[in-house]
């Protein structure tokens, strides 16, 4: 493949012809890396089993790791669920547009490497303009995963995108920074009781209070080749540079500092706790955090630093998604 091209494309109005543009890419069974809400994804046309094992080969994905299905509503979505109960629907009525994956059983019209093999899809509604239009344009549903490659960080920006797929994807739309920059979490609706596979912007309680039942939370058991949400493997999403965290921001006195390091913190540090020439990101807010991690991730290891450090999160639900994340980005230190 030659160099991918960069479509820049306006967020709230998309021009026309350029969605008509990367919809023949889509069509011809390209790929194009398109915003949603949460971080760039990766789309091929969900029905075309040859162009899903694109993003595959793009990415270096292990086939055993299933990808969401995009579509345009929830009727669109509906189409290609075997089963849609009334918890799928007053969720999809209560939180799509949005970061809400529901894993529901499939439709024979989802194609094996989709499903990674397994009886069920995750499907979900993007809220930006440009992923509905898109997926309208196309008429079929869009298998996105991140538009990274495997075990490296979301990409929140397009550039982020370019940096890590150029030659490997055929088109980029850029419509500039992701909004909610966490990917989506992920619901297991064949579960019971219903299980939240990937923590994410929308929290089990919130889910919870939407179905008046109990949510549980983390993965099971499955059989081993198939991995339940691989998502949540205790390493992913990490930077090229070394990362450790620590527990406090009271820790960092006991970090050994090298020449050129960076920090991420989510609450403001203690006067004198590092040394000046840390470079840091200090996100005190959950939104904030959640929209900033992978962009200040990505800030730093592309400066070639020598150790980046992490303060874990506060407690509470509203830090679970970016806990999380940055758990599976970095290692403990000590
Ligand atoms: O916000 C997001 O979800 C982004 C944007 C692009 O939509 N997508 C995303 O895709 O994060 P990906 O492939 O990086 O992560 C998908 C997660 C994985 O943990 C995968 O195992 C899980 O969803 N998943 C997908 N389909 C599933 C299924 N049928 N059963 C269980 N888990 C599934
Ligand atoms: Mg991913």
């Amino acid at each position: 493949m030659t160099r991918t091209r960069v479509l820049i494309v306006d967020r709230d109005e998309p021009e026309p012809d350029l969605i008509a543009e990367a919809a023949v890419v889509l069509s011809r069974g390209g790929l194009v890396a398109f915003a949603t809400e949460t971080v760039y994804g990766l789309g091929a046309v969900a029905t075309n089993a040859d162009a899903v094992r694109g993003i595959f080969q793009a990415k270096g994905r292990p086939s055993n790791n299933p990808l969401i299905v995009h579509a345009a509503d929830v009727d669109h979505a509906r189409r290609y669920a075997a089963r849609w109960d009334d918890r799928a629907e007053s969720l999809a009525r209560r939180f799509w547009p949005g970061p809400l994956t529901l894993v529901v059983p499939r439709t024979a019209s989802i194609p094996d490497v989709v499903a990674a093999g397994g009886p069920t899809v995750g499907v979900r509604v993007p809220a930006p303009t440009v992923a509905r239009r898109l997926i309208e344009r196309v008429g079929l549903p869009l298998a996105a995963p991140s538009a990274n490659r495997s075990n490296r960080i979301s990409p929140t920006l397009a550039e982020h995108v370019a940096a890590d797929l150029d030659g490997r994807v055929d088109l980029i739309l850029d419509s500039g920074p992701t909004a909610v920059g966490l990917e989506s979490t992920v619901l297991d609706l064949t579960a019971e009781p219903p299980r939240v596979l990937r923590p994410g912007p929308i929290t089990a309680d919130e889910l919870s209070a939407a179905l008046g039942v109990a949510v549980e939370s983390g993965p099971v058991a499955t059989d081993p080749g198939r991995l339940a949400s691989p998502g949540m493997l205790p390493v992913h999403y990490a930077p090229k540079t070394r990362a450790l965290r620590v527990p406090t921001v009271a820790e960092l006195v006991a970090v050994d500092w090298p020449e050129r390091a960076g920090l991420i913190a989510f609450e403001p540090l203690p006067e004198g706790s590092i040394p000046d020439r840390v470079v840091r990101f200090v996100l005190p807010d959950p939104v904030v955090a959640a929209r900033e991690l992978y962009r200040a991730l990505h800030d730093l290891d592309a400066r070639g630093l020598d150790l980046i450090v992490a303060v874990e999160p506060p407690a509470g639900a509203a830090w679970d998604a970016p806990r999380d994340r940055l758990r599976r980005a970095t290692t403990p230190h000590r």
